[in-house]
Formats: C-alpha cells, sequence, structure tokens
C-alpha cells in the first residue's frame, strides 16, 4: 500500500494495515469451478416458482437500459457519470436536509461554503456522511432519526491541518458532525422541510450519555476509569445502518468504530484488539486530545463502541440504550422481524471481509401494547452457517457453545462465532426482510480477500456457497427462507437474488447472475430496504471510476428489484463520488427521502465545498412510490 495518512484510509484499506495480506495465498485460487452461470441459475430456479422468469429473454442483454422489462412503474435510466442526481421521467427531487444545516434557529447561518460549520454550533445541525434513517409519526408529526455515519476532516478542518485536528476544538467538531440526528420534517404545501426548532430536533454525539442493558452491561470488560460502574458510556458512533422496532423507536447501529481509536502509550494487549482492528494509530488522532480514545490510558473504552442502540424519537430528553445482547461487531443495520410464536427477531450484518451474519431471538414475546421491557436484553445470539447445498442454519452462541462467559461472548461476539464454525461473509451489508413473506435479504457488498487470506480471527474464506467468486469485487445479495416460514426457525434454505458483475468485460461467473445485463449493471450493493409492496430497493456503494471492471456501471446508483422475478432495474443514479444509503418514506408513501453521502464535485449547491444531503423524491403526479 502506499503511504497514505490514516484519514485517508478506506475502511478495507485501514482493516489491512493492522491485518496485512499474507505474501502467499492460503488457498487454492480457483476461480471458475465455484459458480457457472449455469450453476447459479439452477440454483435460483430451485427456490420457488417465482424465479421462473429469471433469465428469460425479456430481461434481455441489450445495452441500454430502457430495453428492460416493464414490470415497474417506470422507465429505468441508464448511468451518469456527472455531479447530479437522474431519476426516470415523471419523478423530481430536492434536498430536504444537508450537511451543516440549522436544526434550530441559533444555527441559522452558520454553515459557510468555505469554512463549513463553527465548533460552537456543531451540535445544533444536520450532520455530515448521512446513512440510515427511519421515519416515525408521533402525535401526527413526521420525525425523521437518521445516522451521521463518520466525518471527512479534510472538508470540516481548515485546509492547512490537511484532515488532522491539531486542537480539542477541532475534535470536538468533529466528533459533533457525527452521530444521530432526529429532526421532524413537514411538507408546508411546498415540500418537505425540516422544522427548525421542533421539539423534537435532537442531536446525538460521542459526547451523549447513555446507558447498556444485557449480559455485558457493568462487566469488567466495559468499566473505564470514567465510568467504573460499566453502565454509562458516552456517545454512538459511526452510526452506519438503521432499523426500527415494532414498538416505535429508532435503532442506530455502530459501525467502524476501531478507527477512533488510538494509544499515545503502550498498547494494552488482548486477543480482541486484533480481531477488531484495533491498534496504535487512529484514523482521527481524537486521542491526542481526548484520553477517553487513547486505548493506553482507557483499554476499555472500544469495547462500548459497536453495539446496536436504541433511541427514542418520541422522548428528546430520553437516554439511549446500548443493547449488549445483540453482540458488538461492525454492524451494519437492524431488521426486526417477528418469528410466529411473538418472539422478537433482529437480523444483522457484521461488515468486515470475511465476518459472519447474525441473528437474536428474544427470550420473551411481544404483541401491540404489550410492555418491551427486556426484549433486547434477554434473548440468544446465532450466527449463520450456510451450506454448500444450500440449506443453512443458526449456530447459537451461548456459553456450552463457545466455552466463553456470557459478557465475553457479547463483547468479543466474532471470536464466538469463530468458535461456532460460522460462514465467513463477503462483507454483510444491509438485511431487509419481505413485508409479505418470511424472506431475509443481505446485500453482500464485495471481498477483495475471498479465497485469498484468511478473516482477522484466522477464519479460512473458501471461495463456495453464498460467496461464490474469489476476490469478489462486485457483490451478491444472498436471500434466506427459514424453515416452516418462521423466523425463529432453526433452519433455513438460501439462494443468491442477484450476483453482481460486469457482462460487458467478463464472460464467466464475473459477467454476474442471469438478471445482470448492460443496461442495469452496478456494483457493491449495499443499503436495502423492501418497501410496503414488497419491491427491493438497493443502494449502491462502489467503485464509480466507470473504468476497467467497473466500465459501464456509472456512478453509485439505486436500483429497484422486482423479489419474485429476478428483474432489477434502475431508478437514481448519485452525483460522482457519492454513495447512496439510507431510505424512508414519507407517512403517505409519496416521498421516500433518500441519502446521498459524501458527493463529490460541489453537490447540491454548484459552489463549494460538497454536501453529504438527504434528499426527497416523489412522483410529479402525486402517486404513491412505495
Ligand atoms: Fe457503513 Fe458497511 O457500510
Ligand atoms: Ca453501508
Ligand atoms: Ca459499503
Amino acid at each position: 500500500m502506499e503511504a497514505k495518512s490514516a484519514v485517508d484510509l478506506s475502511w478495507d484499506e485501514f482493516d489491512e494495515l493492522r491485518d496485512p495480506r499474507p505474501a502467499e495465498n492460503d488457498f487454492d485460487r480457483v476461480v471458475e469451478a465455484a459458480i457457472s452461470r449455469r450453476g447459479l441459475l439452477g440454483g435460483v430456479l430451485a427456490f420457488g416458482s417465482g424465479a421462473m422468469a429469471f433469465g428469460l429473454g425479456a430481461m434481455g442483454s441489450a445495452g441500454s437500459a430502457r430495453a428492460q422489462a416493464a414490470t415497474f412503474p417506470f422507465q429505468p435510466i441508464d448511468i451518469a457519470t456527472d455531479f447530479d442526481i437522474h431519476l426516470p421521467e415523471g419523478y423530481r427531487w430536492t434536498p430536504l436536509v444537508r450537511w451543516g444545516q440549522a436544526l434550530f434557529s441559533e444555527a441559522e447561518g452558520a454553515w459557510s461554503p468555505e469554512s463549513g460549520v463553527p465548533v460552537a454550533m456543531s451540535d445544533k445541525v444536520f450532520g455530515e456522511n448521512t446513512d440510515g434513517m427511519e421515519l416515525f409519526v408521533i402525535d401526527g408529526k413526521e420525525v425523521i432519526a437518521v445516522n451521521s455515519e463518520y466525518v471527512n476532516p479534510k472538508i470540516n478542518l481548515p485546509a492547512a491541518s490537511e484532515g488532522v485536528p491539531q486542537t480539542a476544538d477541532e475534535v470536538t467538531l468533529l466528533k459533533n458532525m457525527q452521530g444521530v440526528t432526529v429532526m421532524e420534517v413537514a411538507d408546508g404545501g411546498n415540500g418537505y422541510e425540516v422544522v427548525v426548532d421542533s421539539p423534537f430536533n435532537r442531536r446525538i454525539t460521542h459526547e451523549t450519555p447513555m446507558t447498556m442493558d444485557g449480559a455485558a452491561a457493568g462487566a469488567d470488560l466495559v468499566r473505564t476509569k470514567a465510568d467504573p460502574e460499566g453502565m454509562s458510556p458516552k456517545g454512538t458512533t459511526n452510526n452506519c445502518g438503521a432499523g426500527k422496532t415494532l414498538w416505535g423507536t429508532y435503532l442506530t447501529c455502530e459501525e467502524n468504530f476501531n478507527g477512533l481509536f488510538g494509544a499515545t502509550g503502550e498498547m494494552p494487549q488482548g486477543e480482541g484488539y486484533g480481531r477488531y482492528g484495533i491498534g496504535g494509530e487512529s484514523q482521527y488522532a481524537y486521542e491526542k486530545f481526548d484520553p477517553r480514545f487513547d486505548i493506553s490510558s482507557e483499554p476499555n473504552e472500544p469495547h462500548r463502541h459497536g453495539w446496536i442502540t436504541e433511541i427514542d424519537p418520541a422522548d428528546p430528553s430520553s437516554t439511549p440504550v446500548k443493547h449488549t445482547a445483540l453482540g458488538r461487531f461492525k454492524h451494519e443495520n437492524a431488521e426486526m422481524v417477528q418469528a410466529a410464536d411473538g418472539r422478537i427477531v433482529v437480523y444483522m450484518g457484521d461488515d468486515e471481509r470475511g465476518e459472519f451474519i447474525y441473528r437474536y431471538v428474544s427470550n420473551g414475546t411481544w404483541a401491540e401494547g404489550h410492555p418491551t421491557d427486556g426484549l433486547l436484553s434477554d434473548g440468544t445470539l446465532y450466527v449463520a452457517k450456510f451450506n454448500d447445498d444450500q440449506t443453512g442454519e443458526w449456530l447459537a452462541l451461548t456459553p456450552e457453545t463457545t466455552g466463553m462467559a456470557p459478557a465475553e461472548m457479547l463483547v468479543f461476539a466474532r471470536m464466538a462465532g469463530s468458535k461456532v464454525g460460522a460462514t465467513t461473509m463477503d462483507r454483510p451489508e444491509w438485511i431487509s426482510c419481505h413485508p409479505q413473506r418470511a424472506e431475509a435479504y443481505c446485500s453482500l457488498t464485495n471481498n477483495s480477500n475471498r479465497g485469498i487470506k484468511a478473516n482477522a480471527g484466522g477464519d479460512a474464506t473458501p471461495v463456495g456457497g453464498p460467496n461464490p467468486r474469489e476476490a469478489n469485487e462486485y457483490g451478491q445479495i444472498v436471500r434466506w427462507r427459514p424453515e416452516g416460514e418462521d423466523h425463529g426457525a432453526t433452519a433455513f434454505t438460501w439462494d443468491l437474488y442477484v450476483m453482481a458483475g460486469n457482462p460487458a468485460v467478463h464472460s464467466d461467473a464475473y459477467a454476474g447472475s442471469p438478471n445482470i445485463n448492460q443496461g442495469n449493471m452496478f456494483n457493491s450493493p449495499d443499503g436495502m430496504a423492501f418497501d410496503t409492496t414488497g419491491l427491493l430497493w438497493i443502494q449502491t456503494d462502489g467503485d464509480d471510476s466507470n473504468e476497467g471492471d467497473f466500465a459501464g456501471q456509472g456512478n453509485n446508483q439505486m436500483l429497484i428489484g422486482n423479489a419474485d422475478t429476478g428483474e432489477i432495474a434502475r431508478f437514481l443514479t448519485a452525483p460522482n463520488g457519492a454513495e447512496v444509503t439510507g431510505l424512508c418514506w414519507s407517512a403517505d408513501r409519496r416521498v421516500a427521502f433518500v441519502g446521498i453521502q459524501h458527493p463529490g464535485g460541489s453537490w447540491p449547491d454548484g459552489e463549494g465545498k460538497p454536501r453529504s444531503s438527504v434528499i426527497a423524491v416523489w412522483r410529479e403526479d402525486g402517486a404513491t412510490i412505495g
């Protein structure tokens, strides 16, 4: 790797610093045998009659998106390579909220196109790098809770700093640009806008007081000098995907928290640091100004991050809760459904190369209006094992199966998963469940190490099963159906809904599955959500160079998939540089809110710094869109 400053590294590159690739590969580098287009088709067809349309001529291999089948209520669009948003004919968009926009009137006018946000107002404005979000209807008002996943120090700090904070104030600014925003939105006749000074508006940052529950709460592993009881962590960090509980609260999911921690002195010893990518150097230099992030002084602080955190958007004075029963890892999102007997089930991905897919099942049951106590603190965590024959099972993480104490098993969930033999996956991102049947979809965004290098725990990453391509640069979406159509069941069957690829460049498995053609191709599926009609909205976070293996794929995009036929059509293209991530709908389903993270150029203002923003998308004819 060329010498880049830590602040410029991608998540994968940062992990590679901690855990370099071996000079020689441990695995046979066999590509073609893993899965042929015919083999995959057989697998998909085995899954159900709906999939029979897969690969039909109607899907075509035509070069234009417009040649695609018309089961969607829009004309698919072509790729784009510019710095704008594009939508199908008859659809419109406008920014809802931009990085630095005031949530409270005292911060109005604070943001400037040259210098961004002043530190004094940094916890009163919308954060940077928007990600997962959910909309809640509270007392007849529409309230969005939305994550700000990370910060671009080079955009937020003065140019001379080259992205490295020089003062405690600059660290405070970076901290406040991340976390969660809760904001009321309303359509006053001119489209949706943020309701400035709404009593629901709230910023939750790296400093917000929190509490913990579950078996790891109060355990030795989470006690610090500042919090000797281990019950009062501060802040939620690297909030990536999101989820909504059935009882109307927000779940924010802590992902790449490892980059926050550095050591100014001796690096503490412990197996967990390596597995979680924590080393002596941080990405943001917080540790130089804030001892909480200095692991030579607070070796347990990293154990207080990487959790699913519940926030009540209806009560701005409520204390968020970190639910340790759901395990500590690099959480993508949290998809909550119910088992047939009323138990709560939460599906979760751990986004790192060669990590696992998890499922939490509560011990208690729930029905509308019933108490929710214990539902996210008293239950069992499982990891997924996918067999090559398209069956699979959930393996319980218990003291008996892992040989680990309950708190240790949750804090080091990755190590627990390794002990029971979970399947190493191609970076599990968002999971979404079909609204009308028991079926879960997980985007596996890509994995440059598949078949080349073990995960950070030494687990092999063999080519096969739902991860069928070596050095997988395009990604795929795996789906599973639990036995008996019950999300509480232990066994499931699986197939691949789509294997992304590039049929313009490849004619082997890297061309993608039969439902990929030159008109709808993409790479790196990431954000994903079903709408109420059963269409799957797929957002990408991949290579937008439009060159080489990615030639013809253009900017990142949002596509919409038909779960029954396998058809996929392009609905939105993002400005160059951006990923599309985060999706929710207005209460009347006439507006979709879509997150545009880390745009390039000067999007959306046309001058000054680029601004990560949530946009509103609607149909000109006022019809519902999901
Ligand atoms: Fe934050 Fe895995 O994306
Ligand atoms: Ca993501
Ligand atoms: Ca991603």
